[in-house]
């Protein structure tokens, strides 16, 4: 089968509700790209007042629990999201598993809770700095998807994003071969696990994407979208992209 580009917006911990009219720019403008699968994934926050302004477009939460109540303060559910109206979830962000010490068996229980929940998942990986250059970047990347990725799962709702810690927030992009050849080991391991499956999996890259490299990184082999951070914040920045993608 053709997988469909992918093109997510992860807002981080940016956004007050003035920024729902900026979600609701980058939304229409990626009308014009009906080729385009096309989401933002804002703080837990606005993800209600988005879905309400944006009907039928995906956005999504940033993070869940692995359970589906309970007594956890401060944390969010699945359920709770596909409750308000998100039909996506990020897990095992970099920005997650460093900040929060997640592990992969975390990571794998959340992403199982947001499947568990209906909502599609987007599944996160990737290297240091000091792990890309001693030259384990795929040795490293392929355990988190053995120890992260659950056993059962539809592949249309499962995604990964391979993300290189050092190449978020920095400027600093992978060659555009070393992008090709990470995520062709990312879907071998996946075929070899889960067989036919994988070729109906997509596979994210992120970090630093922008609209100037973002169609080189696209083109690159087995690459099937972006996750994007700074650059999805604005319909100027994040509409470049989306356009990008729709060329390939
Ligand atoms: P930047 O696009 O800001 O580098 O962030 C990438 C990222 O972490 C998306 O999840």
């Amino acid at each position: 089968m053709t997988r469909r580009k992918y093109v997510v917006g992860n807002w981080k911990m940016n956004g007050l509700s003035e920024a729902i009219g900026e979600a609701q720019a980058i939304f229409a403008a990626a009308g014009e790209y009906p080729a385009v699968d096309v989401a933002i994934c804002p703080p837990f926050t606005l993800i209600g007042a988005m879905a309400a302004a944006a009907a039928g477009r995906t956005v999504g939460g940033q993070d869940c629990h692995s359970a589906a109540s309970g007594a956890f303060t401060g944390s969010v559910a699945a359920p709770m999201l596909a409750d308000i109206g998100a039909s996506l979830v990020i897990v095992g962000h970099s920005e997650r598993r460093e900040g929060f010490g997640e592990s992969d068996a975390d990571v794998c229980a959340k992403a199982e809770a947001g499947l568990a929940a209906g909502l599609s998942v987007i599944l996160c990986v990737g290297e240091p700095r000091d792990v890309r250059e001693s030259g384990g970047a795929i040795d490293f990347v392929l355990a988190q998807i053995a120890g992260s990725v659950p056993g059962e799962f539809d592949p249309a709702r499962l995604a990964i994003a391979y993300e290189p810690i050092w190449a978020i927030g920095t400027g600093l992009v992978p060659t555009v071969g070393d992008v090709a050849a990470i995520h062709g080991a990312i879907r071998g391991a996946l075929a070899a696990r889960f067989g036919g499956k994988a070729e109906d999996m997509r596979i994210l890259y992120g970090g630093s994407v922008n609209g100037e490299n973002a169609a080189e990184l696209l083109d690159a082999g087995d690459v099937d979208g972006a996750l994007v951070g700074g650059a999805s914040l604005t319909a100027a920045k994040f509409v470049p992209i989306i356009a990008a993608a729709a060329d390939l």
